[in-house]
């Protein structure tokens, strides 16, 4: 194993993702986001990277939803980014944290105007009866903040996968791949190669 810079898999992950940027037709920072339950029962879906630097990745989304019930009960998680046009993976694993409310409320004021109203809007991952149903959120909540900025809403809020692996996984011929693996230590990172 060898022992690397202190954020040398960030410096690499920031490098592909300015790659994918360039080759992907579209969301080159949606990561799969993989969630369990205290019981371990997993669950996966998409969501959008908002984030990345020396302390981990960082998503947003609403507290009550399915994944965000289970971040808040069980904090362990994995992403997975796959650029199809570039040959490439990176898994990363770890736990996820909270972040603090003004670093939440500086990105939430970035967003658009109906996106913002939509957080309010949406019970994320709650039965809906139909689309009238939302429509009629939508209206209410638009109303409700007719002058002046949108507050972010108390269960809207990111979190941080503070990252413990990285694995970097390139495609190579005849499926001999490229597997390079870092582990977290107290110290900063290792790294070493695995078998395709
Ligand atoms: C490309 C893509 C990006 C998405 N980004 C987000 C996101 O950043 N936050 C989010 O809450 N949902 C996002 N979604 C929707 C989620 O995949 C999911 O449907 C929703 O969050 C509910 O998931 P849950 O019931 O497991 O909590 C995205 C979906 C796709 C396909």
């Amino acid at each position: 194993m060898a022992i690397t810079k202190i954020n040398e898999p960030i410096a690499q992950f920031e490098a592909w993702l300015t790659e994918a940027r360039d080759s992907e037709p579209n969301d080159p920072e949606a990561m799969s986001l993989a969630t369990a339950t205290p019981a371990g029962v997993p669950s996966v879906r998409m969501v959008l990277l908002k984030g990345v630097d020396y302390r981990g990745f960082t998503f947003y989304t609403n507290f009550d939803s399915r994944k965000g019930e289970e971040m808040l009960a069980n904090p362990a998680a994995a992403l997975t980014f796959h650029w199809k046009s570039l040959r490439r993976q990176v898994r990363i694993e770890g736990t996820t944290e909270v972040v603090d409310d003004a670093e939440a409320d500086e990105y939430f004021s970035t967003r658009a105007r109906l996106s913002q109203i939509g957080a309010w809007a949406s019970k994320q991952s709650r039965p809906l009866e139909g689309r009238f149903e939302l429509e009629k959120r939508v209206a209410c909540y638009t109303a409700k903040f007719h002058v002046g900025a949108v507050p972010r809403p108390k269960y809207w809020s990111g979190f941080r996968l503070v990252p413990s692996r990285i694995e970097f996984w390139k495609s190579m011929e005849f499926r001999l791949h490229d597997r390079l693996v870092y582990h977290r230590t107290d110290k900063g990172w290792t790294s070493e190669r695995l078998y395709p």
